[in-house]
């Protein structure tokens, strides 16, 4: 922990906003805002919740196919498969261990040439590291596909000093334990659609329409961060780039550690040009 995060625990319970709203919410969604550049944020209970709200609001449903990276954790996948879609999966490349641009291209003209165009590219940026962004939006756009970037493991990473999570019409971010910063377990949707946003926050407090009485008209879920677990975010916030230095000089000790061993070989940041 950086040291802060109780002070705004503390606030929480002062001003008893003990609930999955508040003002920590609101100042950490504003943080991360700041921070990757995102026009709006939503903050939500996990990474998870975050990608299975972005295949919701493209209405991917039974049988619609999202391209995907087969070197990814099983939580980029999984809602895919909760909304009864097919992933479809596409081998890494060398250079950056990330979703190949080739492979990506073949895929889509395969899926197309058999009548299956897919709905969705879904990007993973694993490790921090970041896939070949202008690429592949350029092939995105091509194909006239929406990109979801899995930024689950980039908060802190950019690519041509964009912000990972900021090219595509969804980034989503994860702050569960084993994350650049954590709020123990919680993720965040990034958008420049406001409405979007609006929508995933609508969609993530169980769907309840504007009435004074409860009434649903839609499949609600609940997937809104408590304001207790933002104020640890809004504390972690305060020392992420100080976390993104120390990942650095982490690699550059192993780098050099290794150095003298031929067999083994790092994988370097992306440049800028790639
Ligand atoms: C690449 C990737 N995608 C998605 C997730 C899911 O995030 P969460 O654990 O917050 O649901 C994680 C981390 O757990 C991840 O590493």
């Amino acid at each position: 922990m950086g040291g802060n995060e109780l002070k705004y625990i503390h606030q929480a319970f002062d001003e008893n906003w003990i609930a999955p709203l508040g003002p920590n919410v609101d100042n950490f969604e504003a943080d991360l805002c700041r921070f990757t550049g995102a026009k709006h944020a939503a903050a939500l209970s996990s990474g998870t919740a975050a990608i299975h709200l972005t295949l919701i609001l493209l209405g991917i449903g039974p049988g619609d196919e999202v391209i995907c990276p087969t070197f990814t954790f099983s939580a980029t996948i999984n809602p895919i498969l909760y909304q009864g879609a097919i992933p479809v999966f596409v081998d890494s490349g060398t250079s950056t261990w990330n979703i190949c641009v080739e492979e990506t291209r073949r895929a889509i003209e395969d899926r197309i040439a058999k009548g299956k165009a897919p709905k969705a590219l879904m990007i993973v940026h694993l490790y921090g590291q970041s896939a070949k962004m202008w690429q592949l939006m350029a092939l995105a756009e091509t194909y006239n596909l929406p990109v979801i970037e899995d930024a689950a493991e980039a908060l802190g990473a950019t690519y041509e000093g964009k912000a990972l999570g900021t090219f595509g019409k969804f980034g989503i971010l994860s702050f569960n334990g084993n994350k650049i910063i954590t709020t123990s377990g919680g993720g965040a949707l990034l958008s420049n659609d406001q409405e979007l946003i609006e929508k995933a926050r609508f969609l993530a407090t169980q769907a309840r329409d504007p009435a004074p009485h409860y009434q649903h008209s839609q499949v609600g879920y609940n997937y809104r961060m408590s304001n207790v677990v933002a104020g640890i975010g809004r504390g972690q916030m305060e020392v992420l780039p100080e976390r993104v230095r120390r990942r650095r000089e982490i690699f550059a000790f192993y780098q050099q550690a290794f150095s003298d061993i031929p067999a083994i070989s790092f994988s370097p940041e992306l440049s800028d040009t790639e």
